[in-house]
């Protein structure tokens, strides 16, 4: 696509979600789908989810699954390249916490410590596995049922793994992989293998092992993330008759943007536009303050033109993450008709966003040694 590269290792720009969806072959998100997830699980699917989902696969198909009392279950994962998960981060993990609340089905979530070494040049084992234990504390963070979910490394769960790993291998050809992931005829053999241990979790086959898959060797797979990630569970549906499975099903999100536009993904290797879940309040408020603003630079010209939320990152930041649909509104139209400042903006955003990680912090610091053993099941 012209001007826009969305890969699970390379997101540039982003200047329409519309185009990536038609080119990657998913399906939009319908009102009537939020609906119908809201009538038969009788859960509020709060605002913010409703912009921050934008497609699907198959979605519908699993809810004729819980309509029928057939089991499902999650699957989502995280890859440990540095040592504190970001505010993007922090929605899929979120959203998840909230699928499996509605639902209650078991949820895996897969670290692919292995995906770090192989991808992120320079990157020694002893650093990814501090990292590990630092995200997994994030993620057990985020509130899970703690008897439904199971956090596994690949590099510790792989024997588990590698049957599927195994059959997949003998069933898709290195041209696809290629072709899928844009690898090229000097990318290390590593690197071509890679996509089949992400692609191992989405069959039930994997997790026979657990107590909450006892039984339910078929279960369908569903996964929530962010679009980038869509390439490999493509490749999983396409084989997924061939390895005797349920397609798995997707639910794909938006990028929460950096901090210079609207138009970029917050992401990790680039500090200064990420907001990291371990930043102080003065760090937020200092990086919100910097954050590309969608107002005039012209204090009298922003009171008699105005500003465009459209483009402010501080406003964009607060519609990911807050339900508040009269406020945002408020906010919208105030800074349109210049009464709210650029400054004002900010520090309004940087309180809720502070608000937000303060939460979140107080959580992680409640993580104790035990919960941490009991989510990968060491006991
Ligand atoms: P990783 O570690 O890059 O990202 C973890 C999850 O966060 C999403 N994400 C974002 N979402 C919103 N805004 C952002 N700025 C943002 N940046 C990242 C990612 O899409 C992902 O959902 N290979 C994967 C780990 C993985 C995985 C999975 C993810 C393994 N199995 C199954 C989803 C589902 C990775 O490196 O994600």
């Amino acid at each position: 696509m012209k001007g826009q590269t969305v890969t699970p290792f390379d997101v540039g720009t982003i200047t329409s979600y519309e185009k990536l969806i038609n080119e990657f072959g998913c399906t939009p998100i319908t009102n009537d789908l939020f609906e119908r997830f809201e009538r038969m699980t009788g859960t509020k699917m709060p605002r913010q989810y409703r912009d921050y989902v934008i497609s699907h696969r198959e979605f519908d198909v699993v809810l004729d699954d819980f309509e029928n009392k057939k089991p499902f279950y999650l699957y989502t994962g995280r890859g440990p390249s540095s040592s504190s998960m970001h505010l993007g981060h922090l929605l899929p993990f979120q959203f998840c916490s909230f699928l499996q609340s509605a639902f209650k089905v078991p949820l895996v979530i897969q670290i692919t410590d292995d995906e770090k070494f192989l991808f992120k040049k320079g990157l020694t084992m002893d650093e990814i596995k501090i990292m590990t234990v630092e995200n997994i504390r994030d993620i057990i963070a985020c509130d899970f049922d703690r008897d439904l979910t199971f956090i596994f490394t690949n590099t510790s769960f792989v024997s588990d793994l590698y049957p599927m790993v195994l059959k997949l291998g003998n069933l898709i050809p290195t041209s696809k992989v290629q072709s899928t992931f844009g690898f090229a005829a000097d990318t290390s053999v590593g690197k071509l293998g890679f996509p089949l241990m992400q692609c191992a979790p989405s069959f039930a086959e994997s997790f026979t092992g657990l107590p909450m898959f006892s039984g339910k060797p078929k279960m369908r797979c569903v996964i929530p993330c962010a679009i980038d990630q869509d390439p490999y569970f493509r490749l999983c549906r396409e084989f997924a008759g061939k390895v005797k499975h349920p397609k798995p099903a997707v639910i794909h999100t938006k990028f929460l943007p950096g901090l210079t536009g609207v138009n970029t993904k917050m992401s990790s290797s680039n500090t200064n536009e990420c907001i990291f879940l371990c930043d102080t309040a003065k760090q937020i408020r200092k990086k919100i303050n910097s954050a590309f603003s969608g107002g005039q630079e012209l204090l009298e010209d922003h009171r008699r033109l105005g500003g465009n939320t459209d483009i402010d990152v501080p406003h964009t930041l607060l519609t990911y993450f807050c339900s508040d649909t009269n406020w945002i509104e408020h906010l919208r139209v105030s800074f349109r008709e210049g009464n709210i400042t650029c400054g004002e903006m900010k520090n309004t955003v940087a309180d809720y966003i502070i608000s937000i990680v303060t939460k979140f912090q107080k959580s992680r610091s409640a993580v104790t040694q035990d919960e941490y053993d009991h989510y990968l099941m060491r006991k």
